[in-house]
C-alpha cells in the first residue's frame, strides 16, 4: 500500500483520466468515488432545471456513495479529483470527504473545467476535510499539469 491516495469522481471520463494517469505515474492508490445511484446523461443536463445535478446543488444534498476505501488512515497523502460543477466541486465529493478522519493529512485538490477557473475550490472543500494540515487546488488538463 502506497501512502498516497488518488481520489475521484468523472461523470464524463475527462478527470477520470487525470487520476489515473497521474496515480500510475507516482505509484499512488487509486478509489473512484461513484455515487450509490450512477449519473445518467439527462441527471447532469444542468440547462434543465428540474435535473438531478441541478436539485441536488441547489437543494443542497448529500449524495450516497457506494463503496469505502479501506484503511483511509494509513494515507498521509491524498489527491482529491473532480469536475467542476456551478464552480465548485460537486456535492457526492463533499459528501464522500465528510466519511472519512482526514486529521493531519495534506489534501490536493485538482479539477477539470469547461472554462471555469479553480476559484474557491480549496477554501470550499475545507469544511469537508477538518483537521487536514493542509489544502490546495489546481485546475488540470492532464496528468500533465498535476
Ligand atoms: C452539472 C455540471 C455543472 C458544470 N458546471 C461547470 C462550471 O461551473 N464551470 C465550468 O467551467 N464547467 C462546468 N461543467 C463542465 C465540467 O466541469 C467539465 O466538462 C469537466 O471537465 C467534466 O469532467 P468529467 O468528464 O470528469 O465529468 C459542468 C458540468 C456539469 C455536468
Amino acid at each position: 500500500m502506497s501512502n498516497t491516495l488518488v481520489v475521484y469522481f468523472s461523470a464524463e471520463g475527462t478527470t477520470a483520466k487525470v487520476a489515473r494517469d497521474y496515480a500510475e505515474k507516482i505509484g499512488a492508490d487509486l478509489f473512484e468515488i461513484v455515487p450509490e445511484t450512477p449519473y445518467s446523461k439527462a441527471d447532469i443536463r444542468w440547462t434543465n432545471p428540474l435535473a438531478r445535478c441541478n436539485k441536488e446543488k441547489f437543494g443542497n444534498k448529500d449524495v450516497p456513495v457506494s463503496g469505502r476505501v479501506e484503511n483511509f488512515a494509513g494515507y498521509d497523502t491524498v489527491y482529491v479529483g473532480f469536475p467542476i460543477w456551478y464552480g465548485a466541486a460537486p456535492n457526492v465529493v463533499n459528501t464522500f470527504c465528510k466519511g472519512y478522519d482526514w486529521t493531519g493529512k495534506t489534501v490536493h485538490a485538482f479539477a477539470t473545467s469547461g472554462g471555469s477557473g479553480i476559484g474557491k475550490s480549496a477554501e470550499k472543500l475545507e469544511p469537508y476535510v477538518k483537521g487536514a494540515k493542509s489544502v490546495d487546488a489546481k485546475l488540470v488538463k492532464s496528468a500533465e499539469d498535476m
